[in-house]
């Protein structure tokens, strides 16, 4: 055998051991737990063929308590760039049959090295989280190390879209990585999230929870709004990372991929006309109109399970995709409170970073009223809804379909904020306030009769969009059925748009 011969074997048996990642039998305790390794991830994650690893060779450095005997190539992170429907794309991935995916030192220049490559080269980075946290035996240093990923988050932020997906444990200040992303994906049986467990839980506040329930898909995803969407298991999750990338421009400083669209975009739909009930204070599913308007009726919702009160998510206008914000007249009668101004803000702020145009739905009867809400400091977080509206340079259109009262007018991108067109249904109202609440206002001194018949008088004068038409803040009052054509229209119009904005170094957002 040729010299030249021996340095291949020794490479090749190096890959083969790097691939092996923890060993059979931590494979097999992997799959018996129902996750998938790494490295099958991202094999579904990435289009065939298309991942090249990088650093599968590094160790981790340290020798304490006995780790110096211990050394796996790779050190429990696979990483490297690959391709989702042939855009390139970079990746990391915890390898939990490795030392529990914990992070080392090595591991987080490895985490890091692949992050500042995304930022260079203009492609999303995605994280396959499923690791026990700061690797013991490390010290101090893993925690440096997770502060370098910390940061290197953050530079990201607005430069390239960052996507988590939680697909085992992720705890301790491990999970403010995931949470500096733009989207999280829980699966919904093995992944968890929390700050401090159950145990430490037990111990100071006397309370008993379990994993899931404290920090399980449902719970981060239905109540503290920390994750964005429910995948049934790993290959699940993967495939919405797909979608949802597909919906994304690379960097800050593209446009969103736009998909080849044969259908007819002067599409009528009849059905729309019914839409909205004779009856105002009758709830209708926003999503109808959602599903109606957007290309192949195909709309990915980001965070379905939370505040339901507002709908965000992506769909295709002729190919082009576009964010939309809805108000939903189903829950809470749509009404802005504190989670869904929270969660409509960072969708409006995650658009504008990339240059995604922003439909808005509306039909809103003002902010939700209540003691909790206040206490709970709805003036704040609903300024935070009403300051990404009108922070967002992106074109704006919104489509009224019902009310606009209030406050709320204001803040669901108002020609007033920057929207650059405003449309509305023949059914809208657009006032400071509904019928009946003005009437006890203004007519509170009035007998049942008067105020009934206030109440008529005001409905006339004031809940209908022809005065707001008449000022020009409503630029045109629209057929429902045609409401698909218009938006595509808006969006052509508004492709080109151009702001400039007063240098500053950032605004002081109400947080
Ligand atoms: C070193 C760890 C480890 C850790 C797990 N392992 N967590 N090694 N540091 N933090 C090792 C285990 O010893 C084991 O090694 C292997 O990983 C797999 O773990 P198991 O316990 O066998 O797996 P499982 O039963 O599935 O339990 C998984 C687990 C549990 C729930 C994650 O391991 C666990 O509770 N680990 C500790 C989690 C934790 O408290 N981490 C610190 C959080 S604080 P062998 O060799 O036996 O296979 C934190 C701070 C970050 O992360 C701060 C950032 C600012």
């Amino acid at each position: 055998m040729s010299a030249l011969e021996d340095k291949f074997r020794e490479l090749d048996k190096k890959n083969r051991e790097a691939l092996k990642g923890g060993g059979d039998e931590r494979i097999e305790k992997q799959h018996a737990a129902g996750k998938l390794t790494a490295r099958e991830r991202l094999e579904i994650l990435l289009d065939k063929g298309s991942f090249t690893e990088i650093d599968k060779m590094v160790k981790h450095r340290c020798s304490d308590f006995g780790m110096g005997e211990k050394k796996i190539p790779g050190d429990g992170i696979v990483s490297g760039h690959g391709k989702i429907d042939g855009r390139l794309v970079f990746a990391i991935a915890q390898d939990f049959t490795v030392f529990g995916g914990t992070m080392s030192r090595a591991n987080a220049e490895k985490v890091v090295k692949v992050m500042n490559l995304a930022m260079r080269m203009g492609a999303p980075v995605i994280s396959l989280n499923d690791s026990g946290g700061a690797r013991i035996q490390e010290g101090v240093q893993s925690l440096a190390g997770y502060a370098d990923i910390f940061h290197s988050n953050v530079k990201a932020s607005g430069v390239i879209p960052q996507i988590s997906a939680i697909l085992g444990p992720c705890a301790g200040g491990a999970v403010y990585s995931p949470a500096l992303t733009d989207f999280i994906v829980m699966t919904k049986e093995n992944s968890y999230m929390f700050v401090t467990g159950p145990d430490v839980i037990s111990a100071v506040t006397h309370e008993t929870v379990t994993k899931q329930e404290l920090g399980g898909a449902m719970t981060h995803n239905s109540k503290s709004g920390v994750a964005h969407l429910v995948a049934e298991n790993d290959e699940d999750s993967m495939m919405m990372i797909r979608e949802l990338t597909g919906f994304l421009p690379s960097n800050n400083m593209e446009d969103p991929p736009v998909r080849p669209f044969a259908g007819d975009v002067s599409e009528v739909d009849e059905s729309l006309l019914n839409l909205v009930p004779a009856d105002p204070n009758k709830p209708y599913d926003m999503m109808t109109l959602i599903e109606s308007v957007v290309d192949d009726h195909n709309f990915f919702e980001i965070m379905p399970h939370y505040a339901k009160n507002i709908i965000t998510g992506f769909g295709r206008f002729a190919g082009k995709p576009a964010g939309i914000v809805a108000n939903q007249p189903a829950f809470l009668a749509g009404s802005l409170d504190i989670n869904s101004s929270v969660k409509g803000a960072r969708f409006v702020r995650f658009c504008d970073s990339f240059n995604i145009p922003l439909i808005i739905l509306e039909d809103v009867p003002g902010f939700l009223p209540g003691i909790n809400q206040e206490f709970g400091g709805i003036i704040k977080h609903g300024a935070k809804l009403l300051y990404a509206f009108s922070e967002a340079t992106v074109p704006k259109i919104t489509v009224i379909t019902r009310k606009s009262y209030g406050g709320a007018y204001c803040v669901m991108a108002s020609k007033h904020i920057g929207a650059d067109v405003n449309l509305a249904f023949p059914t809208a109202e657009i006032a400071v306030m509904g019928p009946e609440g003005a009437v006890n206002i203004i007519f509170r001194n009035k007998t049942d009769s008067e105020k009934r018949k206030a109440v008529e008088d005001y409905r006339k004068a004031f809940a209908n969009p022809y005065k707001a038409a008449e000022l020009g803040y409503i630029d045109e009052i629209i057929n429902p059925s045609e409401t698909r054509a218009k938006l595509i229209t808006a969006l052509e119009m508004t492709q080109n748009k151009s702001v400039s904005s007063i240098s500053k170094k950032h605004g002081n957002m109400p947080l």
